[in-house]
């Protein structure tokens, strides 16, 4: 069987040697204070780099945007050095990588917080479950909601944060709609409860994201820019009363603006995508979108094959296979055994579990 991921796909005039893509993961390895990317990220991101595009694990936009100890900023001098580290070595090695600008919203605690006020989002919401914080774990705190001024402030931040993702080297920005974070919060009815222009109708509770899309689109042309969206929920308590309708206005609206891509992500299971392919929400938004396709969660070879055979998807994600197999283009072409990810060194163990997975020999 001819194996479709490794057929080259251009996005707008960005090349990929493939459609294997490294899907957005973060790892918390940067050191506080400065929260920078530094050498060790970078070695992990160039042992990845044979992936057709690696879209790089979520950083924060801001001071507000902070929520994951560890995890790399986008709106300092030093973390716009620090990231020239990994764009430098994923280039060198001919790969091609976005940036995913982050903004976690609630999920955040005051401790982490400038001026230690509480987290934002839409509407005040309470996540479930703890957060770490320098003095230990913390359940969530009730967000409270954005001001109108904040609001507008955020959305200059992303445009800000962009083009500070081109300054240190990146080929583009995924913008980081997805999972429940600030920019969903917005597009949720079950988390956006405002009454004012950002909430209310789908077209309301969507303007904070179009509003960011056309900030960054003043300085970026649109092939750099792709969005990341989960239409299904995937934080309990956090939804939307009627996915299909609110993601599809969005997804048809997206039509209008040419991004390089849309990226689905779905909580799905390996067996999932395999012996249940149908549960896949991607067909229902390959109708209405008419841009470049990711689909990501749970792909094997066999389901990124298929999906690409069907032409629902142009592009699959794939996430935890990438932690622990640094040569999966190569694993993927020849059909080799994956190895596991250690769950325990996803988000700290400095360089255990994030850069001596070994690569096949020959
Ligand atoms: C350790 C870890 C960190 C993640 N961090 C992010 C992130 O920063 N941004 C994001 O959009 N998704 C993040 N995800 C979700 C992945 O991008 C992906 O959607 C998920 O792992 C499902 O794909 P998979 O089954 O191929 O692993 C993360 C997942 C893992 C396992």
């Amino acid at each position: 069987m001819k194996n479709l991921l490794l057929e080259p796909l251009s996005l707008g005039n960005i090349s990929l040697n493939n459609r294997i893509v490294m899907a957005p993961m973060t790892r918390r390895r940067a050191n506080p204070p400065e929260l920078a990317a530094n050498d060790m990220i970078a070695e992990y991101y160039r042992q990845r780099a044979s992936a057709g595009l690696i879209i790089s694990e979520g950083s924060q936009i801001s001071p507000q945007g902070f929520g994951y100890t560890g995890s790399p900023g986008i709106f300092t001098k030093k973390q716009i050095e620090g990231w020239k580290k990994v764009t430098r070595a994923v280039h060198q090695e001919k790969g091609k990588i976005f940036l995913q600008l982050w903004h976690v919203g609630p999920y955040s605690h005051l401790l982490l917080q400038p001026d230690a006020k509480a987290p934002v989002s839409a509407s005040p919401v309470k996540p479930m479950g703890e957060v770490l914080t320098p003095a230990g774990r913390k359940p969530y705190e009730t967000a409270r909601a954005m001001t109108n001024g904040e609001i507008h402030q955020t959305i200059l931040d992303f445009g800000q944060a962009a083009q500070n993702a081109i300054s240190a080297g990146f080929d583009g920005v995924e913008i980081h709609g997805a999972h429940a974070y600030l920019i969903d919060q917005f597009i949720m009815d079950g988390t956006n409860k405002r009454t004012d222009e950002f909430g209310g109708s789908i077209e309301n509770r969507s303007r904070f994201l179009f509003n960011i899309i056309e900030e960054i689109l003043k300085y970026l042309p649109k092939e750099k820019v792709g969005l990341r969206l989960s239409p299904k929920s995937v934080k309990p308590g956090m939804e939307d009363s009627s996915p299909e309708k609110t993601y599809g206005y969005i997804v048809e609206k997206l039509n209008d603006y040419g991004l390089a891509f849309l990226h689905l992500s779905e909580m799905m299971k390996q067996e999932e995508r395999l012996n249940f392919p149908e549960k896949s929400i991607v067909p229902f938004y390959r109708k209405i979108y008419k841009g470049s396709l990711i689909s990501c969660g749970g792909h094997t070879l066999e389901s990124a094959n298929l999906m690409l055979e069907k032409s629902q998807a142009d592009l699959i994600a794939f996430g935890k296979p990438f932690i622990s197999n640094p040569d999966l283009v190569k694993r993927l072409n020849t059909n080799a055994p994956l190895a596991e990810p250690v769950k325990e060194t996803f988000y700290h163990g400095g360089e255990k579990g994030f850069i001596d997975y070994p690569v096949l020999s020959g």
